[in-house]
């Protein structure tokens, strides 16, 4: 990150935008469904595993690893946003689901105690996710597994590119700077981070969706119930820039325009791995 860069500050707005955000973000992760499937298939987590998810959000991996991980297994979701979790303990029933918040790179949790981790589009958010790969590989035992998501690489993601480029074009560089989504999303540098970290035996597949909106305020909604810290920063604006912001990105979708709105795509990686010793 370039000279500037202040952590705190950042998870502070993230935190903050993410506790905002959380019913918005829960009602419009049906977007992303296939992600999450996907996800879950290859972390394939199994009867009997005790698995932690971080960056869990409104627990949307968690809850569908739940019903697998029966009878005897249990998941652990964490996230910084305590506001997530709280929203996310009212969406489920599910007896083998623990919640606690907790920043993924600083987990207060045993070494080895887990079968599994999860970060379902995460690791970029971390001001330092070496941080949060070491802990994770902390709290895994040899031999446990984790499978992760990020978002592809630059260009590859107009779902979120295009909200990007609009703020870009309105608005002055933000007070607050933050490190790009996209920066794993070539698979060397995910690969190069996994086997820094100490894991071996990766796995990389990449995953595309494309997301349909009636109308360019509906992506634009769907862009601000995603991203927490941009949200924090926007909602700060004077109504009359947000409107404005609101009103431009139709200029940003014009070439993914369809018969009856917009489909815009998104390219994302699939990551597992096992702890190597
Ligand atoms: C894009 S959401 C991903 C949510 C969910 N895992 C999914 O697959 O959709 C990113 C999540 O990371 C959380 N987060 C941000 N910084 C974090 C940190 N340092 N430690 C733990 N969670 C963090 C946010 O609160 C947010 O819920």
């Amino acid at each position: 990150m370039s000279d500037g860069f202040d952590p705190t500050r950042f998870k502070a707005m993230e935190r903050a935008g993410f506790n905002r955000i959380a019913r918005h973000y829960d009602e419009g992760a049906h977007l992303r469904e296939s992600l999450q499937a996907a996800l879950v298939d290859a972390a394939a987590p199994a009867a009997g595993e005790c698995w932690l998810d971080v960056a869990s959000g409104p627990g949307l991996l968690a809850r569908a690893m739940a019903p697998r991980l029966a009878p005897g297994g249990w998941v652990l979701a964490t996230d910084i946003a305590e506001g997530m979790l709280a929203h996310a303990r009212g969406r489920t029933d599910a007896p083998n689901i623990y919640w606690t918040a907790a920043d993924a790179e600083h987990l207060c949790l045993p070494d080895g105690r887990f079968d599994g981790v999860s970060i379902g589009l995460g690791l970029f958010v971390f001001p330092h996710p070496e941080r949060a790969l070491a802990e994770l590989r902390r709290s895994l035992r040899p031999g446990g597994r984790i499978a992760l998501s990020v978002w592809g690489a630059p260009g590859s993601v107009p779902l979120i590119e295009r909200a990007q480029q609009c703020l870009a074009r309105l608005l002055p560089p933000p007070r607050v700077l933050r490190p790009s989504v996209f920066r794993f999303g070539e698979p060397e540098v995910l690969a190069a981070a996994l086997s820094g970290a100490g894991f071996s035996s990766l796995r990389l597949t990449p995953h595309e969706f494309s997301c349909h909106f009636a109308n360019a305020d509906a992506y634009w909604d769907a862009f601000l119930a995603l991203a927490g810290g941009v949200a924090e920063a926007l909602v700060r604006l004077p109504e009359g820039r947000q409107a404005a912001l609101r009103a431009a990105v139709v200029e940003d979708l014009a070439d993914f325009a369809t018969a009856d709105g917009y489909r815009i795509p998104a390219r994302t990686l699939i990551a597992t791995a096992v702890r190597g010793d």
